[in-house]
Parts: structure tokens; C-alpha cells; sequence
């Protein structure tokens, strides 16, 4: 007879457990009756309710918790958010709401310059806890896991700085934080009207100082009209490389600027947004590793064409949902919110929907035999929901059904 596994965590009674296993039921492994046992923070055991003590040892120690026929997802993973920042930008948002548009007001100096010129003036202090106060917002939405751009200094001491705080945040609250420099946001005012050089002092002064610092384990550059060009993210995408860094990139987001083949062609792990990818980088994408990473809240805050989901699923492309958090282009925490505009304006089914936010948020920041699922050897990092119907976690518009969130099996938020 095989020897029981030891557990030291349970969770019984789960009325619906999606693992993400793909090659399992729906290709998101629903398991109905079914518990799940984690030792030392990482799942050991999942199967059905009535199988947990054939197949564990459960001790006097072992703490027992009931789901109560209630549905349990893996946290979600959010790949693509920007919570560093000095200020919120209510103003631009009722601008646009008044008929002006996002390009027009970053063209006059506002937009992601407003928010630089307000972060190089934010306290250490301030910067902190605005981004611990989104990030538990973020916790109470279902999110476990947080890739955190910075890119609001846009000179090597905001930089630097920003990426310190991302640190200390990380160390302060129960989510796991992926940091990710983005120096490459804008041409800050100091090289205006020299791109050029700025990607320059990026390659040759930012970045071995980043590197060395060892916070970031991405760089993202934002391959735009009026912003950096396909010429100018390559070399930049490809300098970073050769220095250690993985790779990101927000491509084809208002015009198609050939961004996700940058991606491709730069063995990016993410080309994210999307919105205006051509058709025959579609294929391309799809016949490659790069991960498609759609952000389907920016296209509702901006009143922007949704991106292609469909069509990219439809190729074969990997994507994920993300939410993009950041004070311009999308002030929007939730995973949840992402998943309804998905289906409901991206055409994805439920369970593509789910899996995009979970385990391809994961694929997406290299944690793939770690976050977004919840199978033997992944993190113990779940949700349960107050329902017993997995779509619900869609159906429901703008109020999320979140129960208990847990990280590493410890109950960290709960309504
Ligand atoms: O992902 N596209 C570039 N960056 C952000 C917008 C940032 C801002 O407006 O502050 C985005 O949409
Ligand atoms: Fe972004």
C-alpha cells in the first residue's frame, strides 16, 4: 500500500474546485465534491472529498477547513498593473468624459508626464502606502499574485526608488509581487524630442543599475506612435536581454505599430494590450511562445475598440487577462471585472476567461509551475466564492463574489 501523504492544511467540501489542469474536465479540471490538502504551503493532494484520508494523513495539527459546497479557483494572477504612482488623475478622466482624448491631453503634457512630475515629488512614505492600500484592494478582488510595473520616474533615482518601495510593499503584505522596471514608459521632459538618447541612457546607465539593484526581473518599453517606435523597442528589448532581463512589452495598443512582432522576434514572454494587432501578427503570435496579454478594462476607460480575444483564440495564441491598474488609461483593480468584459465583449467562453486570468497570468511572468492552478507542487494561493456555480464568477457584474482569499493556505482576507 502506498504510504499516506502528510498534510498539514485541508479544505474539504468544495462544491466545485477548478485546478486549471487543461488536459482535465472543461480543460480547467472541475472537480465537483472534491478537497484539497497542502503541506507546508503548497498543495500536495487533490481529489474527491471522500478520498482525502485514503490518499492523506491527517494529524491532531492538521487544521480542517470547510468550503461549504462553495466554489474554490486558484487567486488570480494580475500580470500587467502600474500601482506606483504619485497621484490619481480624476482631472483627464472628466476631460475625456467632457470629449478629449487620451492622446490629445498626453500630447499637451499631461497624462503619463502629469503622473511622473507627481511621482518624483511623492514621499517615500506616500508612495508606499497608496500602493499597499491598491494592493490590498486588489487581495479583496481575488488576486494572489501582482506583476508591479514602475515607469512614474522616468530618471534613475525615481526608478530605483519606486522599485525599493515595490520591495518593501512585497514584504508587507501576503500577495506575491513580480517587479518589472519600465523606464521605457516616456520620454520623460529632459530628452524631449530625443528618444533616441533616451533609450540610450536607459541601455548604458539605468538598466546596469537596475540589474544590479536585483528588484526587477522584467523590462516593459511602450512601442507607440509618439512614444518609442518598433526600431527603438527592439534595440532596447534586445540591450535589456543581453543584460539579464526578461521581457515585456505594451504593443499595438492604440495604432498597429508591428509591436507584437517586436515581441516575437525578441523572444518576449508577454506582448500586452493589443487592441489594433493586425491579423498577420495574429499568426504570428500564435505560432509563437509569446504570451498575448489582453486588458480589456483599458479598452471600456478609454472607449476603445475591445481587443481581438476570438480571433487570437481562435489562432491558438496564449492569452491572459490582466487588469492594467494604473491612474490614466485604467483606475480598475479587478480581476473579476476583466473576466466579465472577456465574455461579454471579447468572446471568450467562461472557462477560457478563467484560465487566462490564472494560469496564463502565470505563464505570463514565468511562475508557471508555481501560481494559477492548484494542483501538486503549486502554491496554495485560492479563492472561495459565495456560490456554487463557477460561471457566477463571471455572471456577476461589478460585485465579486469573494468569500476567503488564502495565500500559502493562510486565510488572508475574507468578507
Ligand atoms: O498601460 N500604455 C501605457 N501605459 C499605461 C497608461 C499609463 C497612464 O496613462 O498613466 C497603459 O495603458
Ligand atoms: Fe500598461
Amino acid at each position: 500500500m502506498q504510504a499516506k501523504i502528510p498534510v498539514d492544511f485541508v479544505l474539504r467540501n468544495i462544491g466545485q474546485l477548478l485546478t486549471m489542469d487543461p488536459e482535465d474536465s472543461l480543460k480547467i479540471g472541475l472537480w465537483e465534491n472534491s478537497a484539497l490538502a497542502v503541506s507546508d504551503g503548497r498543495v500536495v493532494w487533490v481529489g474527491h472529498d471522500s478520498l482525502l484520508e485514503v490518499a492523506c494523513a491527517l494529524r491532531p495539527s492538521t487544521k480542517i477547513q470547510s468550503a461549504r459546497g462553495n466554489v474554490v479557483t486558484p487567486g488570480f494572477v494580475d500580470s500587467h498593473t502600474h500601482p506606483l504612482f504619485g497621484a490619481t488623475r480624476e482631472e483627464e478622466f472628466a476631460q475625456r468624459a467632457a470629449g478629449a482624448d487620451y492622446q490629445e491631453i498626453a500630447a499637451a503634457g499631461g497624462g503619463i508626464l502629469n503622473s511622473v512630475r507627481k511621482t518624483r515629488a511623492a514621499s517615500n512614505e506616500v508612495l508606499f502606502y497608496n500602493m499597499k492600500h491598491h494592493l490590498s484592494t486588489m487581495l479583496s478582488n481575488g488576486t494572489t499574485t501582482v506583476e508591479v510595473k514602475s515607469g512614474y520616474g522616468l530618471d534613475l533615482a525615481t526608478e530605483y526608488r519606486c522599485l525599493e518601495i515595490a520591495d518593501a510593499v512585497a514584504a508587507s503584505i501576503p500577495q506575491t509581487i513580480v517587479p518589472t522596471f519600465m523606464g521605457a514608459h516616456e520620454v520623460p521632459e529632459e530628452f524631449k524630442g530625443r528618444p533616441d538618447d533616451y533609450i540610450d541612457y536607459l541601455i548604458d546607465e539605468v538598466n546596469p543599475k537596475i540589474k544590479e539593484q536585483g528588484i526587477a526581473e522584467f523590462v516593459d518599453i511602450f512601442c507607440e506612435k509618439g512614444v518609442f517606435t518598433k526600431q527603438q523597442a527592439l534595440k532596447y528589448l534586445k540591450a535589456s536581454a543581453e543584460q539579464g532581463f526578461l521581457l515585456k512589452i505594451h504593443a499595438d495598443e492604440f495604432f498597429d505599430t508591428d509591436g507584437a512582432a517586436v515581441a516575437v522576434n525578441t523572444g518576449a514572454i508577454s506582448a500586452d494590450h493589443l487592441l489594433s494587432i493586425s491579423d498577420e501578427n495574429i499568426k504570428l503570435i500564435a505560432n509563437s511562445k509569446t504570451i498575448a496579454t489582453l486588458l480589456p478594462g483599458t479598452a471600456l476607460f478609454l472607449k476603445k475598440p475591445f481587443p481581438p480575444g476570438r480571433k487570437l483564440l481562435d489562432a491558438g495564441a496564449s492569452v491572459a487577462l490582466a487588469t492594467d491598474f494604473n491612474p490614466g488609461s485604467c483606475f480598475c483593480d479587478s480581476m473579476p471585472l476583466m473576466v466579465n468584459l472577456a465574455v461579454c465583449q471579447c468572446g471568450f467562453t467562461v472557462e477560457e476567461a478563467l484560465v487566462a486570468a490564472t494560469a496564463n497570468g502565470a505563464a505570463a511572468l514565468g511562475l508557471d509551475k508555481r501560481k494559477g492552478k492548484l494542483l501538486p507542487g503549486f502554491d496554495a494561493d485560492f479563492v472561495i466564492w459565495n456560490c456554487n456555480d463557477f460561471r457566477t464568477i463571471a455572471y456577476h457584474l461589478g460585485n465579486p463574489d469573494v468569500a476567503a482569499v488564502y495565500c500559502a493556505a493562510r486565510k488572508v482576507y475574507s468578507t
